[in-house]
């Protein structure tokens, strides 16, 4: 792999900062600098130094995004702008995919990876992985609904949604709500299943992953180590 592919897919530089620090000496490879950023590397045994620091290979790529209004969580679509597309080109190349869905209108946390069996671990029902949402709805919810809600809503199909929990605002339409699954529009559907309407939705948690305040909406930055590592709990 060329270095500066290799240092733009751990997110420490683009190409163009990669050809500026090589021709400044600023990468060593096992210690020696390199003149130019085209030089070919095997990541997994060269030990690579950019501007003094020691570059950890990773072999798979993981993104934390605040998804905006208007964007689909999918790898393409024919006429919506998706959540890859919000990404540079270098990391449009790798074969990134969101770790579930969000429908269109919904805002939030999204996480992008190309780590196959982390996504399949994190989605798998069998792994309630919690998920909580911030939402407001067009009509004050009852006690009795919040009751309902949480025990397990019946929805149009007929499918009994697992417990959740509802924190609810003084406002009463207006709160978090927290799943453990993650069903086609759930929310909404759950909403629905008691005569009412989401009219705000926004991911702020997803198992160990906190959205990022200082990420603006259309915002991503790669994730730290520690939320890795808290990832690979979910064994
Ligand atoms: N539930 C919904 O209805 N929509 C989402 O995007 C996520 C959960």
């Amino acid at each position: 792999m060329r270095i500066d592919k290799f240092l733009s897919n751990m997110g420490v530089a683009t190409r163009t900062e990669s050809s500026r620090a090589a021709r400044q000496g600023g990468i060593l490879v096992n210690g020696v600098a390199v003149k130019k950023a085209d030089v070919h590397i095997d990541p997994e045994k060269d030990i690579i130094t950019y501007c003094g620091r020691k570059i950890e290979y990773r072999k798979y790529t993981y993104i934390l995004m605040n998804k905006p209004d208007g964007v689909v969580s999918a790898t393409e679509d024919g006429r919506d702008r998706t959540v890859i597309d919000l990404l540079p080109e270098e990391l449009q190349k790798l074969n990134l995919f969101p770790c579930g869905r969000l429908d269109k209108h919904t805002l939030g946390l999204v996480m992008l990876t190309d780590d196959g069996d982390l996504a399949h671990r994190l989605l798998s029902p069998k792994h309630h992985v919690k998920k909580k949402y911030r939402f407001e709805s067009k009509f004050p919810l009852s006690d009795d609904e919040i009751e309902y809600l949480e025990k397990g809503a019946t929805l149009e199909d007929g499918y009994v949604t697992k417990p959740s929990r509802i924190e609810l605002f003084e406002d009463k339409r207006s709160g978090y709500i927290t799943l453990t699954e993650g069903k086609y529009h759930q929310i909404k559907r759950m909403l629905e299943s008691v005569n009412n309407k989401i009219t705000y939705l926004e991911r702020i948690t997803f198992g160990p992953l906190a959205l990022d305040e200082k990420l603006a909406r259309g915002e991503w930055r790669f994730l730290t180590q520690n939320e890795i590592d808290e990832l690979e709990k979910h064994k």
